[in-house]
């Protein structure tokens, strides 16, 4: 079957620096592939590209076969490109289910849906990510832990195809960690392709059908979870040597 999402030779430049330097990589329909890499390797600008956010300065973005390198953010989001945001910013004068209804009204197909039906939506989601007694509450009064299963039910409201999880885990202790892990298990399940940024090695190789690493904006490991984690190269630059 043919890729759900490739990127093609993207590298984009700020000013002097380069984030990510000619990075290719291929999605396959279902499947979870997991970004890893130090500190300001480039991973969130990798999604910020596949998500639209930012444009590249160089490459391509393929969604289902079509280039959507031209498209803004919120169009590649009704073909289902979903993301969420490492840095957390929910609307503080809305309830927690109108913060997830939002990502149902701009979701994919989502020009025309009406408001009552968004919310319905966002109420299914929130249930699912087990924040269902939370709705008429407002976000400044979730947990952390909490605060991270609203920015995933505010994603998947958006209905993707393809959802794009930025450090979702962050900060989160184990047993929280484990529960992202269910939820997003579930949302494979669910016909929904992953790629999942995270510095939890543990829960991302225990996720991940195939880990890609990037270093300094560059790619240099892509492959099944067993062989990045044994490549030299790929210990050397993030793993350290203590893991063995
Ligand atoms: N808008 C921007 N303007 C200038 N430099 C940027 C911008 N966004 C990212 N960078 C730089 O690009 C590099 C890659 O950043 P990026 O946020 O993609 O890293 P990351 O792998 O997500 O890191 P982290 O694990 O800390 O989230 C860093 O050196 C960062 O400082
Ligand atoms: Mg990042």
């Amino acid at each position: 079957m043919s890729a759900l999402l490739e990127v093609r030779h993207a590298t984009r430049r700020f000013a002097g620096l380069i984030a990510l330097n000619d990075v290719s990589l291929t999605l396959a329909p279902g499947e979870i592939l997991g970004l890893i890499g130090p500190n300001g390797a480039g991973k969130t600008t990798l999604i910020n590209l596949i998500s639209g956010t930012l444009a590249a300065s160089e490459g391509e973005v393929l969604f289902q076969g079509e280039p959507v390198n031209r498209l803004p953010a919120f169009r590649r989001a009704r073909l289902g490109i979903g993301r969420t945001f490492q840095i957390m910013r929910p609307f503080p004068g809305l309830s927690v289910l109108d913060n997830v209804a939002v990502g149902a009204l701009f979701g994919r197909g989502a020009s025309k849906v009406p408001l009552t039906q968004a919310r319905e939506q966002a109420r299914v989601w929130l249930e699912f990510v087990g924040l269902g007694n939370t709705i008429s509450g407002r976000t400044d009064e979730l947990s952390g832990a909490g605060r991270r299963r609203l920015e995933l039910a505010k994603a998947l409201a958006m209905q993707p195809k393809l959802l794009l999880c930025d450090e979702l885990m962050a900060g989160l202790n184990l047993v929280e960690i484990d529960q992202i892990i269910d939820l997003l298990r579930q949302v494979r399940e669910r016909g929904i392709s992953l790629l999942v940024i995270e510095h939890v090695i543990k829960a991302i190789i225990s996720l991940s059908d195939r880990l890609l690493v990037l270093h300094h904006g560059e790619k240099i490991a892509d492959g099944t979870p067993a062989s990045v984690l044994s490549d030299p190269i790929v210990v050397q630059a993030y793993l350290g040597k203590k893991r063995t």
